[in-house]
């Protein structure tokens, strides 16, 4: 969460650079906005909420000098406010950081800077950085080595950007626990939470790894250890367009992203040879763990009852919260696959990072080059491109057709790879007919509660579309699996409570049915989720988001989204609500 970007140019001014860069972040959080840039002082403009608000009271883009930092903020320490917004400076204001991550002791280092006289302006974890490194610099180090001993001081995450006026044409970077990377275009020089920051500027990006600083500067960029050895690093060419980061003449990114999907599974299909290979190099496994978070947990369960269905093989799925309870039931045998958008997700980390001491791991990731693809023995890539709604879609889809690929390979069901292509199409359909489910939207927009039900693979779609609904809608949605509703949430079943029914034909159909049936007498409403040539389901339900009658049980998980997904963004859009920024949320959960 948080995002940070820091430029050095040669003869263009900074600031309508960084916020450009700091706009394609703004996924990762959307409290506050602040720039700093460095002239013959430090220049700062910072607003509390989202940047088209501030730029309009602030003017942003208005400040001089042809280097500086950004940041865009998701509250942890200090309510969202201008004075908790970054860049935080020393007492001097020679000093200005940008900050993603969190500084666990910063309390203890906060009452000690106090006491030697330092006065702090805000309520954030982060002002104790500058005033560390103003200490270090008043005794005379240099701006990268007072970096340096200010983190040696500091427990916690972080990705950092440094300026100092002492050191005017530099920026320190630094990482540890929070994404940071590098871009080297012609004669300009960036750093930036995430690489859709800095695309339009250039392609050849590097990827910092914990304990390594970046030392920007208008000669260009050189990477050193936390010892301040030089080390060499890869340049890599990004394939993802800048293009692909924009919104494309739709109104939002999710409405846009959830367009792409037929697109991301054909895409992510390509993949299919290379986890074949993966397969081929796993050792003896008894038990399939998956951990993951949100979306991603979702699309693991679905990987359950697929492993557990084809193979028989145990299979577990924790979430990754709560991993660290779990990690002494892993050993050798066991084969831990972590599912991640963003391969920077704090819980996921750090569960991966214990998982690897005893099993095998793979990752199921989106975004190269990111954190998990680092730390796990097998990488698997979603094709999902860049994923800029914080809500995840087409990203979930992709996972989805990964684990069906996986768990194909695995199972030597071969036939059901041929059965995924046939998805992009059943999705096409669901997009093709969005003005129905928009229609049903407009009737469901005010109501305060929803139940999603769904049996076997269903049940997590059922829980994947409620949850769609209480990110983008901020309606309360709760998914169950459709039997348990008679174990106790029956008794909330009353006139008019829609009750959202994911009934595909199949072996859970008729059951699922019966519970639809029992929601009904007790006055439900129904939405169902289901094929258009179901006549009966047709009859229980108040309205039905049709899908093609073709579509199997095994296969619908990866289409029947669909329709969830666009209820929750029309709702949204019906209430005014903006999709793609939900209150509270950030796209990366960077912190535990
Ligand atoms: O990047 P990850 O897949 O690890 O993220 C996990 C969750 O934070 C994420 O799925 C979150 O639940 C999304 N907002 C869901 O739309």
């Amino acid at each position: 969460m948080c995002g940070i970007v820091g430029c050095i140019l040669k003869d263009e001014k900074a600031a309508p650079v960084l916020l450009d860069c700091v706009k394609k972040l703004e996924y990762r959080g959307y409290d506050s906005i602040g720039i700093a840039t460095s002239s013959s002082k430090i220049n700062i403009k910072k607003e509390k909420g989202k940047i088209s608000e501030a730029e309009k009271k602030v003017g942003l883009s208005d400040l001089p000098g042809n280097m500086g930092i950004a940041h865009v903020r998701w509250a942890t320490h200090g309510i969202p406010t201008r004075k908790n917004a970054h860049p935080h400076t020393d007492c001097t204001e020679k000093i200005a950081v940008v900050h993603n991550g969190i500084i666990e002791n910063y309390n203890e280092l906060k009452h000690q800077l106090i006491e030697e006289g330092h006065i702090f302006k805000s309520d954030t974890d982060t002002e104790v950085i500058p005033h560390l490194i103003e200490k270090y610099m008043s005794n005379g180090m240099d701006l990268e080595s007072s970096v340096r001993n200010s983190l040696d001081q500091i427990h916690g995450s972080y990705a950092l950007a440094v300026i100092s006026t002492d050191e005017p044409e530099k920026i320190v970077g630094v990482r540890k626990e929070s994404p940071l990377i590098v871009g080297k275009g012609e004669g300009k020089y960036f750093l930036a939470s995430d690489v859709p920051a800095i695309l339009k500027h250039t392609d050849n990006v590097i990827y910092l790894e914990d304990g390594e600083m970046v030392i920007l500067d208008k000669s260009g960029v050189t990477v050193k250890n936390m010892l301040g050895e030089i080390i060499e690093k890869e340049i890599h060419i990004i394939e993802w367009t800048p293009d692909m980061a924009e919104k494309g003449g739709f109104d939002h990114f999710m409405i846009k992203e959830i367009h792409e999907q037929p697109g991301a599974v054909r895409d992510t299909l390509l993949e299919s040879q290379d986890i074949e290979k993966i397969v081929s190099e796993f050792g003896d496994i008894e038990r399939i763990c998956f951990v993951a978070c949100g979306t991603s947990y979702h699309a693991s369960l679905i990987g359950k009852y697929l492993f557990e269905s084809l193979m028989g093989l145990p299979t577990d799925v924790i979430l990754a919260s709560e991993f660290k309870y779990s990690a002494k039931a892993m050993n050798d045998k066991t084969l831990v696959i972590f599912i991640s958008q963003s391969g920077e997700t704090a819980d996921t980390l750090k569960a991966l990072r214990m998982a690897k001491k005893t099993s095998e791991t793979l990752v199921v990731v989106n975004v190269l080059g990111s954190t998990a693809t680092r730390e796990a023995k097998h990488v698997i890539y979603t094709r999902a491109g860049p994923e800029i709604g914080v809500a995840a879609t087409k990203t979930y889809v992709s996972q989805l057709t990964c684990i069906y690929i996986l768990a194909a390979h695995m199972s030597n069901r071969l036939d059901l790879v041929d059965d995924l292509h046939k998805v992009p199409q059943y999705m096409s359909d669901v997009l093709a007919n969005e003005e129905h489910i928009h229609n049903i939207a407009k009737k469901y927009k005010d109501v305060p509660d929803f139940f999603f039900i769904g049996r076997g693979l269903s049940y997590p779609t059922a829980l994947e579309g409620a949850l769609k609904l209480k990110e983008i809608t901020y309606i309360h949605g709760e998914g169950y699996a459709a039997g348990e509703l008679k174990h106790g949430p029956l008794a909330l079943i009353d006139d008019g409570v829609p009750v959202v029914a994911v009934v595909p034909p199949g072996n859970s159909h008729d059951k699922t049915l019966s519970n639809v049936e029992e929601v009904r007498a007790r006055g439900a409403h129904v939405i169902s989720v289901g094929s258009q040539d179901d006549e009966i389901l047709k009859s229980e339900s108040h309205d039905l988001m049709g899908m093609d009658g073709e579509i199997d049980e095994i296969m619908s998980p990866i289409s029947y989204i669909v329709p969830l997904q666009l209820f929750a963004y029309y709702i949204s859009v019906e209430k005014g609500i903006d999709p793609d920024k939900p209150k509270n949320l950030a796209k990366c959960v960077t912190v535990e």
